[in-house]
C-alpha cells in the first residue's frame, strides 16, 4: 500500500500544518508498517504554474528545451498521486485559502482523462479509489456562523477539489486559531495531533 505526503507550508520547522500532517503519517506508518511512503515538499521543490506553453505542450506542440524539465515534473507528480492508496496533505491558509504551490501541484493532478472525465451526466471522477487526509491550519476562525465563515475558500476549495475527481474518503484535522496568541497555538497544536492519533488504520 503506497501513502503519498505532501506539504506545502513555506514556514519550515516553525509550521503547524507541517507537524500535524507528520503526526498523521507517523500514525498510519505505525499501523501499518509495511506501507511505502513517499514524500513531497512544494515549497522546497516548487512546480511551475500553467502557462500557455504548458498547455499547448499537452496539445501535442514540441515543447521548448526550458519547458521539458517542468513538463516531466508534472507528470511525475500526476503518477505519483494516481499510484498512491492514501493521500496526506498539509495545508495552511494563506490569504484565506491553499498556498499558490499548493495550487499549482493541483493544477497538475486535475487533468481530463486522468483524475476525471467529462460524460453525457456531467463531470466524472476517476480518483475515487484513495483516502485524503488533509492536515489544515488557519490563523483565524472560519466555523459556520462565524464573521469570517464566508471567507473561508481553503478546507471548503479542497473538499470540492477532492470531490470532483471522486474522492469520497476524506478527512480533515485542522489546528485553528493559530495566530490568536502562543497558548492558543499550543492548545490548537496539540488537539491537532491528538486527533491524528484516533485516526482508523490506512
Ligand atoms: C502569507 C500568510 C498568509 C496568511 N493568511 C491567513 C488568512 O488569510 N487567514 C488566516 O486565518 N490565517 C492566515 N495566515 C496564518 C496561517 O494560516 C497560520 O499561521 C497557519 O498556522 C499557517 O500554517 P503553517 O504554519 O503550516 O504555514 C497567514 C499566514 C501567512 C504566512
Amino acid at each position: 500500500m503506497k501513502l503519498l505526503h505532501i506539504d506545502s507550508s513555506v514556514l519550515g520547522p516553525h509550521s503547524v500544518s507541517r507537524q500535524v500532517s507528520a503526526a498523521i503519517v507517523d500514525r498510519l506508518r505505525k499501523a501499518t508498517p509495511s506501507l511505502e511512503i513517499v514524500y513531497r515538499d512544494l515549497a522546497m521543490t516548487p512546480l511551475a504554474h500553467l502557462s500557455g506553453p504548458h498547455l499547448a505542450a499537452a496539445q501535442g506542440a514540441a515543447p521548448e528545451a526550458d519547458l521539458q524539465h517542468d513538463l516531466a515534473a508534472g507528470l511525475a507528480v500526476l503518477e505519483e498521486f494516481l499510484a498512491a492508496d492514501i493521500v496526506v496533505l498539509g495545508a495552511p491558509m494563506y490569504n484565506f485559502t491553499i498556498p499558490s504551490q499548493l495550487k499549482a501541484w493541483i493544477d497538475r493532478i486535475l487533468v481530463a482523462g486522468k483524475t476525471f472525465k467529462y460524460s453525457e451526466r456531467g463531470a466524472q471522477g476517476l480518483a475515487g479509489n484513495k483516502r485524503v487526509v488533509v492536515a489544515i491550519s488557519r490563523g483565524g476562525f472560519y466555523g459556520a456562523g462565524t464573521p469570517a465563515a464566508v471567507g473561508e475558500h481553503l478546507e471548503t476549495y479542497l473538499r470540492w477539489v477532492f470531490g470532483f475527481i471522486g474522492v469520497t474518503n476524506l478527512e480533515f484535522i485542522s489546528a485553528d486559531g493559530i495566530q490568536v496568541g502562543p497558548e492558543h497555538r499550543e492548545k490548537a497544536l496539540a488537539g491537532a495531533l491528538q486527533a491524528a492519533t484516533s485516526l482508523d488504520a490506512a
